[in-house]
């Protein structure tokens, strides 16, 4: 019997196979914007529109672990969302923990490493425990790091790592010129991973939100009209293939023709 392959599907093949997998960026972030804007689309709450935000970010965890990214970070919450209604808060708390507990068993089976990105300690006790137990869990794991940025902010983070660095300068008497960028990043959240190689940002927002302030100075960075609800992983691949079109040049000169 002849096999009907939807349009679709024949497109995402094509698709993939632009794709050299051999050059794909080590570490790529992403600003999942536009749930509230989907949700009104529709006549829907703002937190539907988060719920349905979690279908893309399992597609984008699943196809990310299997094209062989190395670190995939999603910025979940920053410090600034405290002032969103209370109501949208704690509903997205609990959209969190309930992601966490339904997708803990793919995740470990994926190899998918989970790490936090943010001041965790100021997360609500039972939130805080939930994530401990999902990171301790997934220590194991050798294959994807997802960092998911909770109570995440740019600014914060290079605050939190100037404390910790100057405590350990107090501990071993080392003179402020013996400061450096590696000395500094070695207290980033992000300690030991490479820095983003692609920002992807949702819904047209020509923004960078106060994410990965340090990590992303260079960056390529790909923006969709799409919104993250309805982002698949067709808009991932084409953002990878976007990707590798770019001339990455550090601030040197483009290579000659
Ligand atoms: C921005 O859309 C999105 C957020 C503040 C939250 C993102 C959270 C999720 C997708 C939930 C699940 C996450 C994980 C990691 C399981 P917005 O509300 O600012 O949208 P708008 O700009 O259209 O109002």
């Amino acid at each position: 019997m002849l096999e009907v392959i939807p349009a679709d599907a024949t497109e995402e093949i094509a698709l993939a196979r632009s794709i050299d997998f051999a050059r794909l960026p080590r570490h790529v972030a992403i600003i999942m914007d536009g749930n509230g804007r989907w949700a009104r689309q529709r006549h829907k709450r703002r937190i539907d529109g988060h719920r349905a935000g979690t279908v893309s970010v399992r597609e984008v965890v699943e196809t990310a672990a299997r094209v062989g990214i190395e670190v995939l970070t999603l910025y979940a919450f920053s410090v600034e969302n405290w002032k969103r209604p209370k109501r949208e808060i704690s509903a997205l708390m609990a959209l969190l923990r309930r992601y966490l507990t339904a997708e803990l068993a793919t995740l470990i089976r994926s190899n998918v490493r989970l790490r936090l990105l943010g001041r965790l300690s100021e997360l609500p006790r039972d939130v805080q425990a939930g994530l401990e137990d999902a990171m301790a869990s997934t220590r194991q794991c050798t294959g994807l790091t997802l960092n998911v940025a909770l109570n995440y902010g740019g600014r914060t983070e290079i605050v939190d790592a100037v404390r910790g660095l100057l405590a350990a300068m107090s501990l071993d008497g080392r003179a402020p010129e013996s400061i450096d960028e590696a000395a500094l990043a070695t207290h980033l959240y992000t300690a030991g991973q490479p820095d983003p190689d692609l920002l992807i940002r949702t819904s047209g927002e020509l923004r960078v939100s106060n994410f990965l302030l340090w990590q992303i100075a260079y960056a390529e960075i790909w923006v969709g009209e799409v919104l993250w609800p309805d982002f698949r992983r067709r808009h991932f691949l084409e953002a990878l293939r976007d990707y590798q079109g770019r001339e990455r040049r550090y601030g040197g000169l483009a290579s000659p023709q």
